[in-house]
């Protein structure tokens, strides 16, 4: 809304999520602004954006942003398995159509070694190796069917100490799945080439990353872009929000605002 109050009276905006109830949402909302005829909305993913520019005829594109990751909607309402402290089928999928990969069948099916590799890598989770070996254990008496089931297995898998610790056990797991589900790392980095290839010289490119995985390829890719000459980094460091909004809205605490402009 911000976007198009800015540009107003002219600027034209895509919006583009790959959650079709967000672009349901949103579409409502310009609607009881007046603001429709600014706006073209695709329920799609950012990964393909290129194609999407080139379908809904985009042209000299003067600033591109990502809010990355999830909603608080979709932890709240969707139902589909993000949060663990609800109990929920274990989905996780961004697209909210259960025809793709779910976090169900990852952990439900996917070799030991894959779920290690996995849980380790996109969740950093110290405890990766017992956690993976007690799913394989669980899951060959009963199916992991739901996210209460794979917080208890999550729970009995690692020490008593990081049971009762500040963060959550299941919360680098949980992380980890929706990752792997959505294909978030490898979708970010084909967004951020195509988005960048899209802007015209002098266009800006604005990411906020909520984990410090996509905040790592966001900033070496904003890294190589100066080194060649091609852009130039607003933000030296990323912007944080202030106490003030962490307040009012928790969630943003771990946000990570990274700017750039094309030369
Ligand atoms: C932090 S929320 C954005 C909230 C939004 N800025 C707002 O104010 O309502 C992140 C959104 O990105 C969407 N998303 C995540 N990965 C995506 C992808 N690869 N392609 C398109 N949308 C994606 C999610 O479905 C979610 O709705």
């Amino acid at each position: 809304m911000e976007i198009l109050k800015k540009t107003a009276p002219r600027g034209k905006l895509l919006a583009l999520d790959l959650d079709s109830d967000a672009v349901i949402r949103f579409e409502q909302k310009i609607k009881e602004n007046d603001l429709r005829p600014r706006v073209v909305t695709v329920n799609d993913n950012f990964a393909q954006i290129e194609n999407i520019i080139r379908e809904k005829a985009f042209v000299d594109i003067s600033g591109i942003i990502a809010d990355l990751g999830f909603s608080s909607w979709q932890i709240e309402e969707s139902g589909r398995g993000f949060s663990f402290q609800k109990d929920e089928p274990l989905l996780m999928t961004l697209d909210g159509n259960g025809e793709n990969l779910t976090a169900y069948e990852i952990v439900n099916s996917w070799p030991e070694d894959r779920l290690k590799e996995i849980i380790r890598e996109y969740g950093e989770e110290r405890f990766a190796g017992r956690i993976a070996r007690t799913i394989k254990e669980s899951r060959r008496r009963e199916k992991i069917a739901t996210t209460k089931d794979l917080v208890a297995v999550i729970e009995k898998a690692v020490p008593g100490a990081y049971r009762r610790a500040k963060i959550h056990p299941a919360t680098r797991t949980f992380q980890a799945l929706r990752i792997a589900v959505n294909d978030e790392l490898a979708n970010l980095r084909i967004f951020l080439a195509d988005a960048f290839d899209a802007l015209r010289p002098n266009g800006r490119l604005v990411v906020i990353s909520f984990h410090s995985l996509e905040d790592r390829i966001v900033k070496n890719f904003f890294r190589e872009k100066k080194q060649v000459g091609r852009a130039e980094v607003l933000t030296k460091k990323p912007l944080t929000p202030s106490n003030e909004e962490i307040k009012s809205n928790p969630r943003s605490r771990s946000a990570k605002l990274r700017a750039l402009t094309k030369i």
